[in-house]
C-alpha cells in the first residue's frame, strides 16, 4: 500500500504516480452526474463512456477550468478516486503531492489543499507543474533551462538557473485554443459550424504547423452557418497553418518574452540545451519546428511530454528527505533548494 501519491491534476487529464511505481493511472479529469438524481454516476474515462449513452441521462462535470478548481465537489471526487486507485481502502490516509500552475492565488491554492483534505489526504503538498516536469526530465535544479508546458487551456513557461526560478509566466493558450481556432476557421472560411469534438479530430488527423509537410485531406461534417443544414467540407492540412495562426502567434510571443528574459550568463546553456516543450499540446505536429524557426532557438518536444510532470512528482516523492516528510511544507517553495 502506498503512503504517498503524486497527482498531476490537469484540466483535461489526471495522472497519478508514486515513488515506487512511477505512473500508475491516467484518467480524463471529468465526472458524470445523474441529471435527475444529481448524484455521482462515474469518474474519468468511464464517465465519458457513460455520458455518451443518452439513456443514462448524465451530464459531464469538469472539476477544473483553466487549472483552477471550478467545482470543489467534483475535484474532491477526482482526488478521492486517485487515492482509491493507489491506496485501496484508505485505512491509512496518504500524503498527497499535487502539481499546480504558477498563477493560482493563495485562496485558490488553499482551496486545492482543503479539497484534498476532504478527499482524505493526511497532508497535501503543492509543487509547480514545470518544477515537477524538470524533475521528470532528470534535470538538476541548478541547470539553466527554459521549459514550456503546453496543456489543454494554458501554457506555463519557466526559466531556471543557479537553483532559482528566474522567470515564470502563464498564458491562456493550450490545446483547446487550437481546437477552437479550427472551429472558428471553418465558420469564417467555409461558413460551417462544427463541434469542438470534431475540431479536435481535425487537429489530431491533419493539424500541422509544418508548411513543408505533404498535404493531407479529410472530409469533415457539420452544419451550414446560414440555415443549419448538414454540410461536408474537404479540409487540407495546408489550411491548418492559417487556421492555427492566432493561438500559435500568442504562444510564440510568450516564448519570445521568456527568451528575452534569459540573463546573459545562462544564454549559452539554455540555447545549447534548447527550449524544452512538454504537455499534451506540445505534440501538435510542427509546433517545435515553428518555435525553432521563429525564435532562432532550437525547441524540442521532450520524451513522454504528456507524462513528464507525473513522472517528476513520483521522483520528488522518492527524493524527499525523510526530515521534510515530517513537517508541513509547501514544496513549491522548498523544491527550489532541493537538488532534484
Ligand atoms: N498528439 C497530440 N497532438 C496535438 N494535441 C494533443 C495531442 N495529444 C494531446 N493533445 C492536446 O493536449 C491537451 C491536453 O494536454 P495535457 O494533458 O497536458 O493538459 P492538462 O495538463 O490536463 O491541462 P492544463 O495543464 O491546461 O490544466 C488537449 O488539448 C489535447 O487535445
Ligand atoms: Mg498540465
Amino acid at each position: 500500500m502506498h503512503k504517498e501519491i503524486g497527482i498531476d491534476l490537469g484540466s483535461a487529464t489526471m495522472l497519478i504516480s508514486t515513488a515506487e511505481e512511477g505512473i500508475i493511472a491516467k484518467e480524463p479529469t471529468v465526472v458524470a452526474i445523474g441529471r435527475d438524481s444529481n448524484r455521482l454516476y462515474s469518474i474519468g474515462g468511464e464517465a465519458e463512456r457513460d455520458a455518451a449513452d443518452a439513456a443514462k441521462n448524465l451530464r459531464l462535470v469538469h472539476p477544473l477550468r483553466d487549472g483552477i478548481v471550478a467545482d470543489a465537489e467534483a475535484t474532491r471526487t477526482m482526488i478521492q478516486h486517485a487515492m482509491h486507485l493507489t491506496c485501496g481502502n484508505l485505512i491509512i490516509k496518504p500524503r498527497v503531492l499535487i502539481g499546480i500552475p504558477f498563477d493560482l492565488s493563495d485562496e485558490e491554492e488553499a482551496l486545492i489543499e482543503w479539497t484534498a483534505a476532504r478527499a482524505g489526504a493526511r497532508e497535501t503538498f503543492l509543487v509547480y507543474t514545470p518544477v515537477a516536469a524538470m524533475a521528470g526530465m532528470g534535470l538538476s535544479f541548478e541547470s539553466a533551462v527554459l521549459i514550456v508546458d503546453i496543456g489543454a487551456t494554458r501554457t506555463s513557461l519557466m526559466l531556471t538557473g543557479g537553483g532559482k526560478i528566474l522567470y515564470k509566466d502563464t498564458v491562456a493558450v493550450g490545446g483547446d485554443s487550437f481546437d477552437n481556432a479550427i472551429a472558428d476557421y471553418l465558420l469564417n472560411r467555409h461558413r460551417m459550424k462544427i463541434s469542438t469534438r470534431s475540431a479536435r479530430i481535425v487537429k489530431n488527423k491533419i493539424g500541422t504547423l509544418w508548411i513543408n509537410q505533404e498535404d493531407r485531406r479529410i472530409d469533415i461534417k457539420g452544419k451550414q452557418a446560414e440555415d443549419g443544414m448538414p454540410a461536408t467540407v474537404r479540409l487540407s492540412s495546408h489550411e491548418m497553418f492559417d487556421a492555427l495562426e492566432e493561438p500559435t502567434a500568442k504562444l510564440i510571443a510568450a516564448v519570445c518574452e521568456a527568451i528575452n528574459s534569459i540573463p546573459s550568463v545562462h544564454v549559452g546553456e539554455v540555447f545549447s540545451r534548447g527550449i524544452l516543450l512538454c504537455g499534451g499540446a506540445s505534440q501538435l505536429d510542427g509546433l517545435d519546428k515553428m518555435i525553432s524557426g521563429v525564435t532562432g532557438v532550437n525547441a524540442r518536444v521532450v520524451d513522454r511530454p504528456d507524462e513528464v510532470v507525473a513522472v517528476g512528482l513520483g521522483k520528488i516523492l522518492a527524493d524527499l528527505p525523510t526530515s521534510m516528510k515530517n513537517e508541513k511544507i509547501n514544496i513549491s517553495q522548498r523544491c527550489m533548494r532541493l537538488d532534484l
